[in-house]
């Protein structure tokens, strides 16, 4: 387990593909022991905190009960009852909290907040999502797709939707990955350049492609996943109306899965809203994925944690 001990987590991007397989390889391995009944306590007596800015269901849960099965203890710190809440500076949490903990897991909004927390840490940092990265969700989508497809290189995704957050990790994962990767976005929405950068760099490696349209069925086309996520995300309230209306070309329904390969799996992060980024009729349909990923954030995030921690 060597070279990932101690590390980071904040983007897939600081980890090369062969790192990441391990990280995939091992989720594999623990969910078959899950399944199995065996435990597999990794990390007796170590303590993870996990920081919360923004409201969470999987991730707190999962990182919870994950740590759990590895022997070890979550603490749930929301940000508001910190004293980050009143001003306390995120050096100072981080070097005091390195002196309890063995890992923090944090999900805010400035992903300048995450890198200072890891910049003055001890211990690593994991990335639960900020305005910026989601990675892992990504992982977790890497080893969903990896089940159903039982490969990932040369296989065609399709984002559809907000150039967000989750567009910025998928575009970096599964790049990483050796998986072609098109991305659907309305103008003034699309993925940020740096991002799009990163995964085009990462492309260049094996040969694959990077795409960012304005044109939903062009890159649906011929793809092997179809993701979307919410057109409003945490923190983008108030631009809800206005975002509801530019978005209505971008929604995942009958008629764009439609343009993807027959065999093509259907996936979201969640939560999810029904009747805007995707309709009831696929997201319930035969070829959506989306309960078994969310699942593997479990098993995914407890490989992260037992290479990592
Ligand atoms: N997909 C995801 O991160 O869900 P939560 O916001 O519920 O954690
Ligand atoms: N893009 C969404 C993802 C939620 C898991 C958000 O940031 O709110």
């Amino acid at each position: 387990m060597g070279g990932l001990r101690g590390r980071d987590f904040l983007t897939t991007n600081d980890f090369t593909q062969a790192e990441i397989q391990e990280i995939l390889d091992f989720a594999f391995l623990l969910k078959k022991d899950f399944q199995q009944g065996k435990p597999h306590p990794l990390l007796p007596g170590k303590t993870l905190g996990m920081i919360f800015q923004k409201s969470s269901t999987r991730t707190r849960v999962s990182f919870e009960v994950g740590m759990a099965q590895l022997g070890g203890y979550a603490l749930f710190l929301s940000a508001g009852d910190l004293q980050i809440g009143r001003g306390e500076t995120i050096k100072d949490t981080a070097r005091v909290l390195s002196r309890y903990l063995d890992g923090i897991m944090i999900r805010t909004f400035a992903h300048a907040e995450a890198l200072e927390l890891a910049e003055y840490a001890d211990i690593p940092i994991i990335n639960g999502l900020t305005d910026l990265l989601h990675p892992c969700q990504a992982m977790a989508d890497l080893l969903t797709i990896w089940e159903y497809k039982g490969r990932l290189q040369g296989l065609k995704l399709a984002y559809v939707g907000d150039g967000n957050n989750m567009a910025h990790s998928l575009l970096l994962a599964c790049s990483k990955m050796g998986m072609h990767v098109a991305v659907a976005s309305p103008q003034d929405y699309q993925p940020r350049a740096d991002i799009v950068a990163q995964a085009l760099e990462n492309s260049r490696v094996h040969g694959t492609t990077v795409l960012v349209t304005t044109d939903p069925k062009c890159a649906v086309k011929d793809a092997d996943i179809i993701y979307t996520d919410v057109w409003v995300s945490m923190g983008q309230e108030k631009e809800r109306e206005k975002r509801l209306e530019i978005f209505k070309p971008y929604q995942v329904n009958l008629a764009l899965i439609a343009k993807a390969a027959k065999d093509a799996i259907i996936m979201h992060c969640l939560p999810a809203h029904r009747g805007e980024e995707i309709t009831e009729e696929v997201l319930e349909g035969p070829q959506s994925v989306i309960i078994a990923e969310a699942e593997n954030r479990l098993h995914v995030q407890k490989a992260i944690m037992a290479k990592l921690l």
